[in-house]
């Protein structure tokens, strides 16, 4: 493990997954997993930057969890685990906000969005997001951190926190870099295919959940928005939404967008449709089957829970350990 380059990746334990998560990560993840030392972390600290449901938070990062396990992802070769569990990241959030600017924090995108939709709820926390999220990756010494162009700039305060950071201190974190898979599938929403496909949108339409039944999934893909050309082939500028289907069929028999044009060739968009979801439901049927089985043996999830955790803790608590000397904070005698 210690020659292997770290990779960090949070989730947030909101709405289900999407074939979007799946194909444009976690699938790519599970074959990275003899390569590096990745550690995929359930952020539900980061969720109560928003109003939760107390039950369904609880049940949304079970079933995050679970779900990890289910697509493959081996939890004796990554360490997936639950931020709260891991207290160090609390607890470096803290030292790291007394580093970190009102000013740059104001500038944050992401910010300034969501204090526009929850007008009622601007609190301290969602001010301070982007710090827990630093504490987050700069724990574990990560070198790469997979994000969307969402996360780029929260990647971005990360580098400048940990910078300013070392150049007090010495080298105490790894400044990490954003890690832009070789191939990643790009998955756009199905009613507007011009967009990111989001686990949070309010149209059910636009995406795929990792969980939906085979007749959900069909009919989604049914209703997916295309062209008036009636001519399967791939062009992402004019025809975003057979674009995006062809995409998804790509990623997920393995065929090549010409082998998939001439399938299709003199084909309606009906049966193209039809294939694509019947493709989707074959891949996800045998996730959904073991992530069943998973979520009947709560027993067992706890376990492997607890395993990430102690794992995780035990090299967050190294560097917050180290963080504290820094400081000047006085160490307690243990005994
Ligand atoms: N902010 C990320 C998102 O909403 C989730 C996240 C939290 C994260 N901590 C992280 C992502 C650390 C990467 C690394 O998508």
């Amino acid at each position: 493990m210690e020659d292997k380059k770290r990779i960090f990746s949070g989730v947030q334990p909101s709405g289900h997954l999407t074939i979007g998560n799946y194909l444009g990560a976690i699938k790519n993840w599970v074959e990275l997993q003899d390569d590096y030392d990745s550690f995929y972390c359930i952020v539900d600290l980061h969720a109560l930057t928003v109003r939760q449901d107390p039950k369904e938070l609880r049940r949304r990062s079970l079933s995050v969890f679970a779900l990890y396990l289910a697509c493959g992802l081996d939890a004796d070769k990554n360490t997936i685990f639950v931020q709260s569990h891991v207290s160090a990241h609390a607890e470096l959030a803290w030292i790291l906000n007394c580093y970190t600017y009102m000013g740059e924090l104001s500038r944050m995108t992401q910010f300034k969005e969501k204090a526009r939709r929850h007008k009622d709820n601007i609190n301290a926390g969602l001010f301070t997001y982007p710090v827990l999220m630093a504490a987050d990756i700069l724990l574990y010494q990560a070198h790469l951190v997979p994000v969307g162009a969402d996360q780029k700039q929260h990647l971005e305060i990360t580098r400048d926190i940990a910078q300013r950071f070392n150049s007090i201190y010495g080298d105490v974190f790894v400044i990490p870099e954003a890690y832009i898979p070789k191939v990643a599938a790009r998955i756009m929403n199905l009613q507007e295919p011009t967009k990111k496909m989001s686990k949070s949108d309010e149209n059910e339409n636009a995406f795929i959940s990792m969980l939906d039944t085979s007749d959900v999934i069909m009919r989604k893909f049914r209703r997916a928005v295309t062209d008036s050309e009636a001519q399967v082939r791939y062009d992402e500028e004019n025809k975003p939404g057979i674009s995006n289907l062809m995409n998804i069929y790509a990623a997920v028999t393995g065929k090549s967008y010409e082998e998939i044009e001439q399938e299709f060739d003199g084909k309606g968009y009906g049966d193209f449709k039809k294939a694509v979801g019947e493709a989707v439901v074959e891949t996800l049927n045998p996730i959904q089957e073991r992530y069943n089985d998973l979520m009947k043996n709560k027993d067992y999830l706890q376990e492997m829970m607890n395993k990430g955790a102690e794992r995780a803790a035990r090299i967050a608590n190294r560097t917050l350990g180290k963080v504290y000397r820094k400081v000047g904070l006085v160490s307690p005698v243990r005994g």
